[in-house]
């Protein structure tokens, strides 16, 4: 599979459907989530890093008003009129997403008066919370302006992915996902202050690299377990105001107020409050540890992080604890944790040069003595953010 997303292909898969040549290319990579689990909105920091791993997005005009978007791993092509932004369900519900950066756009003032055929091929795995949406929403953004005369600044780009996901798809998330794509810079790590949404490159210390093992395991409800968290930190949020009415966020509480919250505050209320304002701490602390080098405080606090998301966010799995345990123990890996969402997904690790496939296949083994499957192990090296590509 890796390797599959070039331009070229691309471009060529364009052709095979659309019987002609595209007019723009785009390409956006996955991430991972490195630390910062459920800070983003709730106004916190977090830190991520681009792989390369990518949707590719080949775009073009039509001559009629048709809006067409067709994707190598769906054998149907969606078809929509100009304008008409009615959802699709089904084995169909992938292009919502094409579709809500195209509703967005239009929204922010993007003129189409001709119609658009949209072709998309990625080698980013599905479901494994690498992100392959913000990718797909960001390639799709930056190609379909091309077709219409927008170059839509990295700014834009962030705010239109978000904005689909919020209201068009109806998903809760923070700006993660889609600012760690666009922002992405070759071994370095992205720390987003999600409360101004400024950015921070820190390299990556030169003898480390990432792993990512992917469980495979997708909840069913994933999307209704995140948003059931988005309003317990929410509802966090409104007690803590009754006892400090000008917090403005979440992550701002200072711990001790979670004891003096109401006597009937559900348990899981203050459980991920908890979490969300030691997390937000440990992007602070990890920060700081790279800035003195401090390399075992960054793997202690990688494991606290996968800990606190296991006992007090409720976000993890049997598979993600296995992996994050086994790697957790490994001599080559300086800490592990689950990565993003969560409920399924990928455990990432950072590991020292030395971890290679044998050691993968050792993880991989011990991991299908207890849960049966294997996981997937990722070779992902940290790239650069999404951008336009050439056609030729
Ligand atoms: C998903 C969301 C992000 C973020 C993470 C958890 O990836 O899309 O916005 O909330 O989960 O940190």
């Amino acid at each position: 599979m890796k390797d599959s997303a070039t331009p070229g292909a691309a471009a060529d898969f364009y052709r095979s459907i659309y019987g002609s040549e595209c007019e723009a290319l785009a390409r956006a990579p996955g991430r991972i989530e490195f630390i910062g689990n459920h800070t983003d909105y709730n106004g916190g920091r977090v830190a991520g890093a681009a792989v390369d791993r990518f949707v590719v997005a080949a775009a073009g005009r039509r001559s009629d008003r048709a809006v067409c978007f067709a994707s190598a791993l769906s054998p149907e092509t969606a078809f929509r009129e100009l304008g008409d932004f009615r959802k699709f369900s089904g084995a169909l519900a992938w292009a919502n997403y094409p579709l809500g950066i195209f509703s967005v756009m239009t929204a922010r003032g993007l003129h189409a008066s001709y119609g658009l055929n949209l072709a998309i091929v990625s080698d980013l795995p599905a479901g494994a919370g690498l992100s392959s949406s913000a990718a797909l929403e960001v390639a799709a953004a930056l190609a379909i302006g091309r077709v219409y005369g927008e170059n839509p600044s990295a700014t834009d780009l962030v705010a239109i992915g978000r904005t689909a996901e919020n209201r068009f798809l109806g998903l809760p998330s923070g700006p993660l996902d889609q600012s760690v794509c666009v922002h992405g810079r070759e071994n370095h790590l992205v720390f987003i202050d999600c409360k101004h949404l400024s950015m921070e490159l820190v390299p990556l210390p030169g003898p480390y690299r990432i792993a990512i093992f992917n469980s495979g395991i997708s909840h069913s409800l994933v999307d209704s377990l995140y948003a059931q968290r988005h309003n317990e930190c929410a509802e966090a949020l409104r007690l803590l105001r009754v006892i400090h009415p000008d917090l403005e966020n979440l992550v701002d509480a200072p711990e001790p107020a979670l004891d003096h919250l109401p006597a009937d505050t559900p348990p899981a209320v203050a459980m991920r409050a908890r979490h969300v304002i030691r997390e937000h701490g440990r992007v602070a602390e990890t920060r700081e540890a790279l800035r003195s080098g401090d390399m075992p405080l960054i793997g202690r606090l990688l494991r606290e992080s996968h800990a606190s998301s296991r006992t007090l966010f409720e976000n993890s799995c049997p598979e993600l604890d296995t992996l994050a345990g086994l790697l957790n123990e490994h001599p080559k890996v300086l800490g592990a944790r689950l990565s993003g969402g969560g409920f399924g997904g990928s455990v990432m690790a950072l590991v020292s040069r030395e971890f290679g496939e044998t050691d993968a296949r050792a993880i991989a083994d011990c991991y299908e003595s207890v849960h049966g499957g294997r996981p997937e192990f990722l070779h992902c090296a940290v790239t650069g953010g999404a951008g336009p590509v050439s056609t030729r």
